[in-house]
This record gives structure tokens, C-alpha cells and sequence, in this order.
């Protein structure tokens, strides 16, 4: 096959890794291609949460306003719901995703975005959009089937779908961004630990006014349980909301996972009509699909300029909503530091820190993930469904469940325990926020990682420790209020100081000038273009006032100092150096 195409980067897939990849390459202007097998974006749902570190993410590549508006907002989204079916007996809630009263303030403190929802179908068009609008060239129903690398770059073979022709595409580097069945990391050879196909789940998207059943408890999450409902999958049957309350997603588990069922239309209505517990609705199918809960991740993110990201390293049940959200951030966290390299201003070497970052991430949220379909069996067994086969015996043990005695009293008290320690599946912003990375790309100052005063998956503790994200505050741009982090990113470097560090202003532009990087520089204080009238940066700065934060473009610290000094200059270019991986 001839080469008949180049470009910089080829990015394989159009989904949250992906289509993130590619739109944040293309704004830092490189020249970038993205393709996908099929031909168009996801057609389903699939992955909705959205985290607060996401949507800074999608605020920082320009996407936040029209992802927010098409989001569904958090005060929709807590009222996390237990019960038989929609229309019959409610178990229990739990207030989740940042709305319990007792945590809005750590959510409010993190971040200036709140969670939100917002179903993959269409958060896909916003970036693949985005993406062509910024120059990246979009190739649907192109396949990747294999790839060779050399040490100048790789060559991939792709298939036309379309004509059946087969072609070359050469790039420097090539980004997996192709799913749980990943080729490319198959082609890298990456290593890969743990299971795929633990359980399966059947997925049904469907249109329904369900409002009478839920608009009084809004969430996105309604967890049935029925006699039944332990089998396979989640573990317990769901209905979701995708666009509140008419279009959902519904999850059943099956038996066999290497068989899953054949599902159609009075297949799938049988189970819609038990988990709403109503047949009197009006229901539209819309599609349906099989899928299993996997618990496999890649231990190595890399092999040479092959960099793999998203679901084809960390496969995973839906449970904690990290799938897109670890996606989208593998692909920022990579981004900005490709374009350097490919610019001439980094050496390669800034590339190895995606893996020493990013791999830990991998782990973590595959074995978090995982860990919290743990939280389900003790709500079941409280429930009286463990123990016995007989559907009747379990409908029984339910409704004892409300007798007036010491035994149903203590079942309560066993279910709401297990309800409460379902908090780990939902309400997990530590997982969501707390990274810490460690490696050639974060420059330490000496001092030690501060340790986690509370449960460090479920608390976010803002730090401005070398290798975290820079904590949020809010300080006066113009009198009006601004984030810390939108005073950085954007593609750049930027040091944060205060009254007295008027030398880091110079101190940047000799760094500037030795590495042909920009750096902007914030002096923060009284009379200054930003301004602390909340005292907000001082607290978060945990450096002296004239000491200053170096941050990355990806919004994480790269080095900080406690204090100016005479060889402010020598000290940013140093730490600057060995971010940018220059002898
Ligand atoms: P993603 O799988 O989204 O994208 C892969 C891309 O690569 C696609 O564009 C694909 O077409 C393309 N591709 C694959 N092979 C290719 C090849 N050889 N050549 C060219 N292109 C190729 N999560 C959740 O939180 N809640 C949920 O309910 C669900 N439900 C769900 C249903 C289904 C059917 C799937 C497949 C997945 C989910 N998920 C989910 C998981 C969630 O969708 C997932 O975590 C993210 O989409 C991961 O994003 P990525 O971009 O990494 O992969």
C-alpha cells in the first residue's frame, strides 16, 4: 500500500479520549488527524457524569457553555432513588453527586463548575466539532487494522469502509483512543492486567414520560430491586435518565456472560414494563445492546510513539462515572505536551510523564470502579434477597422488612447502613479530584506530599503540592469575580505570586525567552489587575506571598517556590528545563 497521507498526530477514535485528543491538539496547533471506524459519533448515551474537573477541562478548550447547555444540572441529578420498581415501593435515597447539604461545600470549594450530566451521544458532537473547527482533519468510517513503528515515526494501514480500499497514514506519533477492544494497544503491546468480561449487562435506550414516577425525587439513577435483579450486570436493575423524564437508559443483567441473550422489542419491553412496575406506559424502544462489566487496565500507557488513553487502558463498570471523565483527562494531560515536543520545544523525554501520571489514574480507576459494585450485595442482603432461590421467599422477606419488631428494626437499620456505604459508588470527588502526579514533569520543592485528613477517595484536599491540580479560589479580575484556574491554561504556562514577587515578573520573561515558551505571570494583590478581596489565593497559595506557583498548561503545578530570591530567574529556568525535559 502506498503512503497517501501524513499528519503530525493520528488519532484513532472519536469518542471523549479521542475527540479530546484531537480538539486539544488542534488548538495548540498541531496537525492532526482523527478517524473512526463508523460513521459517525456513539449513536447511544453510553457515559453521562461529568465532574467538575471535566467541565474545567471543557472550559478550558471553549466547550463549557454549550456542554452546559446541553447538560442536565446537578440539582437533577441527587435524589439517588432504591426501590422495587418506579412505580412501587421506595426503599430508600441517598443525595448524590455533591448534592448532600453536609458536602455542597467541598464541591463548592474545589471548583467553580458544578457535576453535571451530560449523555456521550452528545458531548462526542462538541468535541469532533470542535475539533474540525480548530484545523483537525476528521476521517469517518476509517478503520484502523494495524501499524509499524520506526524511530522517525509510524505507519498505519486503515480501511475505507466505504470503497473497501485500503491506505497508509504516516504520523509521528499515534494516539489509541479506540475503546475497551483497543487494536492499537493490542499493536503497542501493552501490558494488561486483570479480567474483561466479568458480568454482562443489557443495555435499552427508550423514550418514556416517566415524570409522575420520578420528577418528584430527580436523579439520574433509579436502582430496582427484585427478585432477579442480583443476576449478572450491575447486580441490580437501573433506570437512567438521559434527558429528564422523557429518554432513558435501562440496565438489566444477564446469566451467561460469553452468551449474552437476543434481545428484541417484547424482550426488552418485558423488562422496561417490570423495572417502571407500570404497563400502562407509553414506551418507544430506541435501541438495544449487550455490554459487559470489565476490571482490566494497562499497567504501561506507552510504547514508543504509540500513547494509548481512554477505555482501551482502564476498562471498567460504570459505577463512580469516571469512564469519560479519565478519558477526557488522559487526552489533556498528554496534549499540551506533545504539541511541545512536536513544536521543537521539549524534548521527548516530557512524553514518558503521560505514563508516570496517567498510569496510576488507570489503576485507580479501574480497581475504584470495580470496589464499588461491592457496595450493592449488602443492600440486597438486608433487603432478604440472599439466602434463598424462591422469588415468593424473597418478595416475603422484603415486605417483612416493614413489620413492627426488634428483627425488621435491626433489617432497617442493616439497610440504611448499606444504603449510606453506597456513598462510595457516587460521592467519591477525592477519586475525582485528589491526583497527585509524580513524575519528570513535576518539579518537588523539598517538601513532603501533605497527608489526606480525611478518606482521600471521598474528600478532594486542595494542595498546591508540586504534581496536584492548582487548588481553586476565587479572586477579582476588574472587581468581577475569576477562578484561579481560569487565570492559567489555555494552552500555557503561568506563574502565580503575590505583592512582592514583582521579580518572578522577569524572572518569566528570561524563562520565556531562553525556552521560546510563553509564561504569563499573575502578581496577585491590593491594586494589582487581579486582586484577593477574599483572601481566597492566600489560603490556597501555601507558598509565601512573594513566593510563586508554577503552573503547567494542563492546570497542574509544576514547581513552586516559598519565597523570591536574587536567583528567582536561575531557579524558574531550572525548574523549566527539567519540565520541558532539556539537558
Ligand atoms: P470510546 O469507546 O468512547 O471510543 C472509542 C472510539 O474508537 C470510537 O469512536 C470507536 O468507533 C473508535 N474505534 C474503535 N476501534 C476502531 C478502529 N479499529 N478504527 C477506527 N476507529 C475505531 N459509561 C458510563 O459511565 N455509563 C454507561 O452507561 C456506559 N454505557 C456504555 C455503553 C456502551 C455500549 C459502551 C461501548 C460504553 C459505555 N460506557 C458507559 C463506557 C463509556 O462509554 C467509556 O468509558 C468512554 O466512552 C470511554 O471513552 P473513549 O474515548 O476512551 O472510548
Amino acid at each position: 500500500t502506498d503512503v497517501i497521507t501524513k499528519a503530525d498526530v493520528l488519532v484513532v477514535g472519536t469518542g471523549p479520549a479521542g475527540g479530546t485528543m484531537a480538539l486539544a491538539l488542534a488548538r495548540l496547533g498541531v496537525d492532526v488527524m482523527v478517524i473512526n471506524k463508523y460513521p459517525w459519533t456513539a449513536p447511544t448515551p453510553r457515559a453521562h457524569i461529568t465532574n467538575q474537573r471535566t467541565v474545567e477541562v471543557l472550559r478550558d478548550l471553549g466547550l463549557a457553555e454549550e456542554a452546559l447547555a446541553l447538560a442536565a444540572p446537578n440539582d437533577l441529578m441527587g435524589e439517588n432513588t432504591y426501590c422495587t420498581s418506579l412505580a412501587g415501593e421506595e426503599l430508600g435515597r441517598l443525595r448524590t453527586w455533591g448534592t448532600q447539604p453536609h458536602r455542597r461545600s467541598d464541591y463548592e470549594l474545589a471548583s467553580p463548575e458544578q457535576i453535571c450530566d451530560l449523555p456521550q451521544n452528545l458531548l462526542e458532537p462538541l468535541l469532533v466539532g470542535g475539533a474540525a473547527r480548530q484545523g483537525a482533519r476528521v476521517r469517518f468510517s476509517t478503520e484502523f487494522l494495524r501499524c509499524e513503528q520506526d524511530s522517525d515515526g509510524v505507519t498505519s494501514w486503515v480501511r475505507e469502509r466505504d470503497t473497501g480500499r485500503e491506505y497508509a497514514i504516516r504520523s509521528k506519533y499515534l494516539i489509541g483512543a479506540d475503546g475497551a477492544n483497543s487494536r492499537v494497544v493490542d499493536q503497542a503491546g501493552l501490558p494488561l492486567e486483570g479480567k474483561m468480561g466479568v458480568s454482562g449487562s443489557i443495555n435499552i435506550v427508550f423514550e418514556a414520560d416517566l415524570s409522575r414516577f420520578v420528577a418528584h425525587r430527580p436523579s439520574v439513577l433509579y436502582w430496582i430491586f427484585q427478585p432477579g435483579s442480583s443476576v449478572g450486570g450491575m447486580g441490580i436493575g437501573v433506570v437512567r435518565m438521559v434527558r429528564p423524564w422523557h429518554k432513558w437508559l435501562a440496565i438489566w443483567g444477564y446469566e451467561d456472560v460469553a452468551n449474552p441473550p437476543k434481545i428484541d422489542d417484547e424482550f426488552a419491553k418485558g423488562i422496561l414494563y417490570n423495572l417502571i412496575g407500570d404497563d400502562q406506559v407509553d414506551i418507544k424502544i430506541e435501541s438495544f445492546s449487550t455490554w459487559t462489566v470489565n476490571d482490566m487496565y494497562a499497567t504501561k500507557l506507552s510504547a514508543g510513539r504509540i500513547f494509548c488513553m481512554g477505555d482501551a487502558v482502564h476498562r471498567h463498570p460504570p459505577t463512580n462515572g469516571l469512564g469519560s471523565n479519565h478519558s477526557i483527562q488522559d487526552a489533556y494531560n498528554l496534549a499540551w505536551k506533545m504539541a511541545l515536543v512536536l513544536g521543537g520545544k521539549a524534548g521527548s523525554d516530557l512524553l514518558d510523564s503521560y505514563n508516570a501520571e496517567r498510569a496510576p489514574v488507570a489503576e485507580q480507576t479501574v480497581t475504584r470502579a470495580n470496589k464499588s459494585l461491592g457496595c450493592f450485595p449488602p443492600i440486597l442482603e438486608a433487603l432478604g434477597l440472599f439466602g434463598t432461590d424462591d422469588p415468593e421467599q424473597m418478595r416475603r422477606n422484603m415486605a417483612s422488612i416493614k413489620d413492627s419488631t426488634p428483627e425488621a428494626a435491626d433489617r432497617r437499620a442493616a439497610l440504611r447502613t448499606a444504603i449510606d456505604g453506597s456513598d462510595f459508588v457516587y460521592n467519591c470527588h477525592g477519586v475525582e479530584m485528589n491526583q497527585r502526579y509524580a513524575s519528570n514533569a513535576v518539579v518537588g520543592d523539598g517538601t513532603a506530599p501533605p497527608q489526606y485528613d480525611r478518606d482521600p477517595e471521598l474528600f478532594y484536599q486542595p494542595t498546591s503540592f508540586p504534581g496536584a491540580r492548582l487548588p481553586h479560589g476565587w479572586v477579582a479580575r476588574d472587581g468581577a469575580r475569576v477562578s484561579t484556574l481560569a487565570l492559567c491554561g489555555d494552552g500555557e504556562f503561568t506563574l502565580l505570586t503575590g505583592l512582592g514577587g514583582e521579580a518572578w515578573v522577569d524572572a518569566a520573561a528570561a524563562a520565556s525567552e531562553q525556552f521560546g515558551v510563553p509564561i504569563r505571570v499573575h502578581v496577585i494583590g491590593p491594586g494589582r489587575p487581579i486582586e484577593d478581596p477574599h483572601g481566597d489565593f492566600a489560603r490556597i497559595r501555601e507558598v509565601g506571598e512573594n513566593g510563586a506557583i508554577l503552573v503547567r498548561p494542563d492546570v497542574y503545578v509544576g514547581w513552586r517556590a516559598e519565597a523570591v530570591s536574587a536567583d528567582a530567574a536561575e531557579r524558574l529556568c531550572s525548574a523549566m528545563a527539567t519540565i520541558l525535559a532539556l539537558p
